[in-house]
């Protein structure tokens, strides 16, 4: 099928590049030409793993472009696909100009052809009759004669940063939100090979559940599975906390509630918190969507403050351990909100810097990608180290703030060394607990 899919950020580019690998033509369109010649070179311009190899592959198969011009991959898409950032306002809103901005000029470019308009971005409930809306109002003002006709399709991803491509090959389900029955069985045409698991680790597997539904309930799904997970980890830490005073392990209190298949295994890793792109800004967008509607979430409030708190539990632990911060070197190990991404997006690693340095420590960090990358993601008054002995060296204290599969390796004994203290806090209870402490280092946990 021809596809047109606007905007790629994360969601878009990967979403253009995995429908393309299955084989539909796609064209992406972004308004920033300068990153369009990047990804036309071949290049992109996000990291991702698996991403960057599809991506040449299927440019040259010629079955996926980049372009500026809205008008062209209009033309070219009978599935338009709208995915551009919904930031989150100083509000807790979500920002939806760009979205409207889209949907607008997808709207003065449409002729007389039957065209798909699918919402892949993040919008508050109800969005999709305000697009549609938009869309209308953008066809008028481009003074066009024909009656467009289109229907909307709210089809909200559920992608994790650093295995986005794995995870729209192996879904869970595909959620179709619409009220066109047109629109919905062309989109399952769309996902056939997806639904089929063709493309999935697991060919055998049964096929991708699709759950077909209104637009708002499509729009809700996305907002509630987001808030439940990040409550969930909010449960898990609260958990942890009262482990530490009360001397039980979290970890395996998690394996202990977890194995309960009416609970789970998954997202029960205490930690320093949830951040991220998605976790921090839909659960407040979900919090102030209730509140317009005069209804007040007691529970979403609590996990967000839990979260805020939990961010700063590594700040109580080391001051527990060193007392006064000011003068002392704190090393982070790790910057990024979770492992395999670069994105630093409401990472609880800012969090900590910023108190740290109020408090008058120094802080060093290494992180694989952005130590690597050499962007240091607008951080000041952060020393970025190029690996992890480098930043051992002449610490009061080590912190680990992302759970990155090599901090597993580290030579500990050798850290240990170049230490000016010999401390430990593992803020995702990720390291090995006596192989830190048989390198002579004290080790704290999060609930451990
Ligand atoms: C999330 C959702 O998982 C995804 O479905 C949605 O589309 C976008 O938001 P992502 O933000 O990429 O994906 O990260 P995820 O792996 O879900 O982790 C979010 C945050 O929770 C990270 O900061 C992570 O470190 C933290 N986390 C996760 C925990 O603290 N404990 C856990 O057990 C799991």
């Amino acid at each position: 099928m021809r596809v047109c899919v606007i905007g790629t950020g994360y969601v878009g580019l990967v979403t253009g590049v995995c429908l393309s690998h299955i084989g539909h033509d796609v064209i992406c369109v972004d308004n920033n030409e300068e990153k369009v010649k990047l990804m036309q070179s071949g290049q992109s311009p996000i990291y991702e793993p698996g991403l960057s190899e599809l991506m040449k592959s299927s440019a040259e198969s010629g079955k996926l472009t980049f372009t500026a011009d809205l008008a062209k991959g209009v033309s070219h898409g009978e599935i338009l696909y709208i995915a551009v950032g919904t930031p989150p306002l100083p509000t807790g809103e979500s920002d939806t100009r760009y979205v409207e901005a889209v949907a607008r000029g997808i709207g003065t470019h449409l002729k007389d052809e039957y065209k798909v308009i699918v919402n892949k971005s993040t919008v508050p409930i109800g969005s999709g009759d305000w697009v549609r809306m938009i869309v209308l109002d953008g066809n008028k003002e481009s003074g066009s004669t024909v009656e467009p006709i289109f229907d909307v399709v709210s089809n909200p991803e559920f992608l994790r940063e650093g295995s986005a491509v794995y995870d729209t090959f192996n879904p869970d389900r595909i959620v179709l939100g619409g009220n066109s029955e047109k629109a919905i069985s062309m989109m399952q045409e769309l996902y056939k090979p997806l639904v089929t698991r063709e493309f999935a680790e697991d060919k055998s597997a049964p096929p991708v559940p699709v759950v077909v539904t209104d637009l708002s309930s499509a729009e809700m799904i996305k907002y509630a599975a987001n808030s439940f997970l990040a409550t969930k980890i909010s449960f898990i830490n609260e958990v942890a906390n009262i482990c530490d005073r009360v001397g039980a392990d979290v970890t395996q209190v998690a394996e202990g509630i977890g194995l309960d298949s009416r609970i789970g295994g998954k997202f029960l890793s205490a930690g320093i918190g949830w951040g991220g792109s998605c976790f921090p800004k839909d659960v407040s967008a979900l919090v102030h969507t209730a509140d317009d509607y005069g209804y007040d979430t007691e529970l979403l409030k609590a996990a967000i403050n839990v979260n805020q708190r939990q961010r700063l539990l590594a700040l109580e632990k080391l001051q527990n351990e060193l007392k006064i911060l000011k003068g002392k070197t704190i090393g982070l190990l790790g910057l990024t909100f979770k492992p395999d991404t670069d994105d630093m997006r409401d990472a609880p690693a800012l969090d900590l810097i910023e108190q740290l340095n109020r408090l008058g420590a120094r802080v060093k960090a290494y992180d694989p990608i952005v130590s690597q990358s050499g962007l240091s993601h607008g951080l000041s008054n952060v020393i970025i180290e190029t690996n992890a002995e480098m930043l051992a060296d002449g610490c009061d204290a080590v912190v680990l703030v992302t759970d990155w599969k090599e901090f597993a390796k580290l030579d500990f004994p050798k850290m240990a060394k170049l230490m000016n203290n010999p401390l430990v806090i593992d803020g995702r209870n990720f390291l090995d607990r006596e192989k830190v402490e048989a390198a002579g280092l004290r080790y704290i946990g999060m609930g451990r």
